[in-house]
């Protein structure tokens, strides 16, 4: 028996999806434990590409089975219109459970996400750039316990009741605070009993089936989104989301102890990107920020908003071995540095103050105007999307990687040369 948690270790969009696919392949239960369908997990199958947001990046094995924990908020239109189109592609999805815990996001959650996040700009003239998908409002709900949950849905007296006495409250926020439109209550109650009927048959208890395979010996998968530097503790507060991507999420977030992880997967990329506003230390404004852009396909998976990209950030990731506990990590994205005549890799930051400092800093403040102090590698200029070991690699990227294993004081154990499941090198 074994279990493995994924994280994302920068600010999401590691090509965390692929990893997962090709880990699902020898799992018997892959579990999403926090985050909604602001994640975009992309999964490629020879010429098919899957754009997952809700569903477990293990869905299109049937024999595997997927879970979406508690810490999920879960979108039912979202969810049903995804599962209708994997149907449409042949996959059944009948290996899908929800657990009975999961909150439900509720019209009102993308409408105030909207509002607020208008009210922000307005206010201070930045926002957190969120994916308007209402992931923020439904935790704050859950938070405030007073969010409506998945074993809500199938009753309907009892998500009427509740649809009455939240929405309520609700309404009386987006017209008297934000000066909005009301939600019509009544038809949001037809529409969420019809999705209920639709979601009943899958739902169940996420943390008894995790555990009880484990128990069994089976293999276990924690399927991470977003990413550690977005956790609504440890990363760029408030530029954040509202869940906790972090390893210790996916406990939380499945119902299950410590106890039961064996090992803490971090997926990274060869350089680091961004979507929404907030901090980056080593983002680029010149022509290398465009050439990785396009070089990696950096627009966002979700919204298409163009990411804003720059070089790997070794305080980052070291930040990110210690809070995940990281026993592992994996670089994909390799292949798009090909043609930069050098690589940098930042390894400190020197704060306004003249501090340097090795360790994240705890203030985003901190971030703001600090200067990344750069170790400088030779680039390369080889296609390396068909090489399938390390020893294949060239020099360079063999030296690349064995420098960034040394700086961020972790194994890295596995490469990624290009989007494809077999486009993959693990090193011994
Ligand atoms: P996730 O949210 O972490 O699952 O990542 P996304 O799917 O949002 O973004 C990663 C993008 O990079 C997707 O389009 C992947 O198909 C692609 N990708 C993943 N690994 C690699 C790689 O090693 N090389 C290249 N060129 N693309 C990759
Ligand atoms: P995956 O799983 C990249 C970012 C948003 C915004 C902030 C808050 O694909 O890596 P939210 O809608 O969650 O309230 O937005 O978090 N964000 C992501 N960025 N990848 C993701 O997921 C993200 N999920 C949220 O862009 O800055
Ligand atoms: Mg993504």
């Amino acid at each position: 028996m074994s279990s493995s948690v994924i994280v994302g270790t920068q600010w999401g969009d590691e090509g965390k999806g692929k990893i997962i696919d090709i880990m699902a392949a020898k799992a018997d239960v892959v579990v999403r434990s926090s985050g909604g369908n602001n994640a975009g997990h992309t999964v490629v199958h020879g010429d098919q590409v899957y754009k997952l947001h809700l569903l477990p990046s293990g869905i299109l094995y049937p024999e595997t089975l997927c879970l979406i924990g508690s810490g999920v908020v879960v979108d039912p239109a979202v969810l049903l219109e995804e599962i209708k189109n994997m149907n449409e592609r042949g996959v059944t999805c009948d290996n899908l459970r929800i657990d009975a815990r999961a909150d439900i996001i509720m019209p009102w959650h993308r409408l105030l996400d909207k509002l607020s996040e208008e009210f922000k700009a307005k206010q201070t003239g930045v926002n957190i750039g969120t994916t308007g998908r209402g992931i923020g409002p439904c935790y704050t709900d859950k938070d405030e316990r007073i969010g409506i949950r998945m074993y809500d849905l199938v009753h309907p007296e009892v998500l009427k009741k509740k649809i009455q006495e939240t929405g309520e409250l609700k309404n009386l926020i987006i017209t008297k605070v934000y000066g909005g439109e009301a939600c019509d209550l009544d038809a949001i109650y037809e529409e969420y009993k019809g999705y209920g009927e639709k979601l009943a048959k899958y739902m169940a208890d996420a943390s008894v089936i995790t555990f009880e395979a484990y128990q069994a010996g089976k293999n276990v998968l924690f399927e991470g989104a977003q990413a550690t530097l977005l956790d609504i503790d440890f990363g760029t507060y408030p530029f954040v989301t509202s869940s906790h991507p972090i390893a210790g999420g996916a406990c939380v977030g499945t119902g299950v102890g410590p106890k039961m992880i064996d090992e803490v997967i971090g997926v990274g990329k060869s350089y680091t990107t961004r979507v929404g506003n907030g901090p980056f230390p080593t983002e680029l404004f010149d022509e290398t920020g465009d050439y990785i852009r396009n070089a990696g396909g950096e627009f966002g998976t979700v919204t298409g908003r163009p990411r804003r990209t720059g070089w790997f950030d070794a305080v980052v990731a070291r930040y990110a071995v210690r809070v995940n506990g990281l026993t592992d990590v994996v670089i994909n994205k390799i292949d798009p540095l090909r043609g930069l005549p050098k690589l940098k890799v930042c390894v400190a930051y020197k704060l306004k103050n003249g501090e340097t400092v090795t360790e994240f800093p705890a203030n985003f403040m901190d971030l703001v105007d600090c200067e990344p102090v750069y170790e400088e590698f030779d680039g390369f200029d080889e296609d390396i999307t068909n090489c399938r070991s390390f020893e294949e690699l060239p020099a360079t990227v063999q030296s690349y990687i064995k420098e960034l294993e040394r700086i961020i004081e972790c194994p890295i154990t596995m490469l990624g040369v290009g989007p494809a499941r077999d486009q993959v090198m693990t090193i011994k």
